[in-house]
Parts: structure tokens; sequence; C-alpha cells
């Protein structure tokens, strides 16, 4: 049996990552224009890198929850007959030990070199514009995906979407593509669907299976259940 998990934001949140909608989502806080787009970038360098810097360092003191450690186990009993394609630039899924993965929306830990396209990975800040480890520049900003940009891996998670038998979206609201469009993808391919999350989205397709609640209970008890049906 073939598997693709898409998440997003919501399995983050209760290891304390917070969502981007929502009332105390960070797109409240922020423009998403300043500080999720090139042309903000442009604009104010400083404060985009700031803002990510500060995301990086929040992160990095957060921990795995159980529905990270539920799908690394998963891995663990059908190995690559499960791709976990994330939204989430936390690195939360390695962490836990899963380890075919996409970050479709790129990567906190990774840099990016507008001068050379160099992608190191990146613990430290960046608004102090360290030298690239490679071309020496100083030309490093996050290796995030940001509105207007190409996300990674396209290929590969379209691939693996058209071929799954299942089809899990976990913790997304759904609102941006590609990525939202992955549910109707596979229901076309025939996957059955299912959706674990907080609340209902609003998919473009009905949905197999719909669950809500909290990823960190939702999650390990459909991986037990999975795991019990093999
Ligand atoms: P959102 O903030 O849009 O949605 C988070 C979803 O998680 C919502 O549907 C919540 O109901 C749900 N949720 C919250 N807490 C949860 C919990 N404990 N358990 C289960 N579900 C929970 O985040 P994303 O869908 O990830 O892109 O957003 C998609 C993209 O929009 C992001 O990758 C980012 C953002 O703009 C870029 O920056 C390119």
């Amino acid at each position: 049996m073939r598997i693709v998990v898409l998440t997003g934001a919501g399995i983050s949140a209760e290891s304390g990552v917070p969502t981007f909608r929502g009332s105390d989502g960070l797109w409240e806080g922020h423009r998403v224009e300043d500080v999720a787009t090139p042309e903000g970038y442009e604009r104010d360098p400083d404060a985009v890198l700031a803002f990510y810097d500060a995301r990086r360092r929040a992160v990095a003191s957060t921990h795995p929850n159980p529905a990270h450690r539920a799908l690394a186990r998963l891995e663990g009993a059908i190995g690559d007959r499960l791709l976990v394609v994330t939204q989430n630039v936390d690195d939360l899924h390695e962490r836990a030990g899963t380890r075919n993965l996409v970050h479709m929306h790129g990567e906190l830990r990774r840099a990016r070199c507008l001068a050379c396209d160099a992608r190191p990975d990146w613990d430290d800040d960046l608004r102090d514009r360290p030298r690239c480890p490679r071309c020496g520049e100083r030309m490093l900003r996050p290796d995030v995906v940001w509105f207007g940009e190409m996300p990674y891996g396209l290929d590969r998670i379209e691939q693996a979407v058209v071929a799954c038998d299942v089809f899990v979206s976990i913790g997304t609201s759904g609102e941006v593509y590609p990525a939202a469009g992955y549910v109707a993808l596979a229901a076309a391919f025939g996957a059955r669907t299912v959706e674990l999350n907080l609340e209902p989205s609003d998919p473009a397709v009905p949905l197999d299976d719909v669950r809500a609640g909290r990823a960190g209970e939702l999650v390990p008890a459909w991986v037990e259940e999975v795991l019990a049906r093999r």
C-alpha cells in the first residue's frame, strides 16, 4: 500500500510552532506581502531576515510531538511506500525520524545564496549577512519558498500522489496551491482520501474519511489502524 501524507502547520501546533491563519496565526501579526514575497525582501531585507531568524530560533527550542513521531513509526514499518510532503519549514518531521520527506516550501535550517545558488545547511542568524560557504558573497537568504516562487519537489510529489492508494492531509487549511490541489488529484487517480485536522477544511472534492481533532491524538490513532490492517 502506497501512502502520501501532506502536512501543514497544524501538525506542529502542539509543539508550540504557530500556524499561519486564524486568530493567533503568524499572518495576523505580519503582512504576507512584507515577509513572504520576493518584493517584500527587496524592499526591506533586514526586516525579512530578522523575521526568519526569529522563527529559526523559536523552532530550535521546540520538539516533535506524537503526530510527528507516529508518521516516523509508519515509515519504519512500510519504508519508502510512505512519502511525507510537508508545507512546513520547521524540521520536526526529520527530528522525529522521518527520512522520506519533501519540504515543498523550503526549510528554515537552510540558506540559499543569491550569488551562486548554493543551499547550505544553516543554523545561525542571517541578518548579519554572513558569507556564503561556497562563493564567499554575503547574499544569503532563507531557503523558504515565498509567494510567487516555485515550490520544491513538484515532479516527485505529483508522481507519488497519482500513484498512491491512500492520501492523507494533516493540519492544513488547504488555502495554498499547489498543495491544496493534491487531494483532488489523488482522488481522481483512485486514492482513498483522509483528512485529520482540528476543524474540517473546505476541500475541492468530498473526502472519504474526515476526522476533526488534534493531530497529536488523531495521527497516532490513524497510524495504529493502518499498521493493524496490514
Ligand atoms: P494554516 O495556518 O493555513 O492552517 C493550519 C491548519 O491546521 C488549520 O486548518 C487548523 O484548523 C489546523 N490545526 C491547528 N491546530 C491543529 C492541531 N493541533 N491539530 C490538527 N490541526 C490543527 O497552515 P497551512 O495550511 O500549513 O506557505 O498553510 C499553508 C501555507 O500557507 C504555509 O506553508 C505557508 C502559508 O502561507 C508559505 O509561506 C509559502
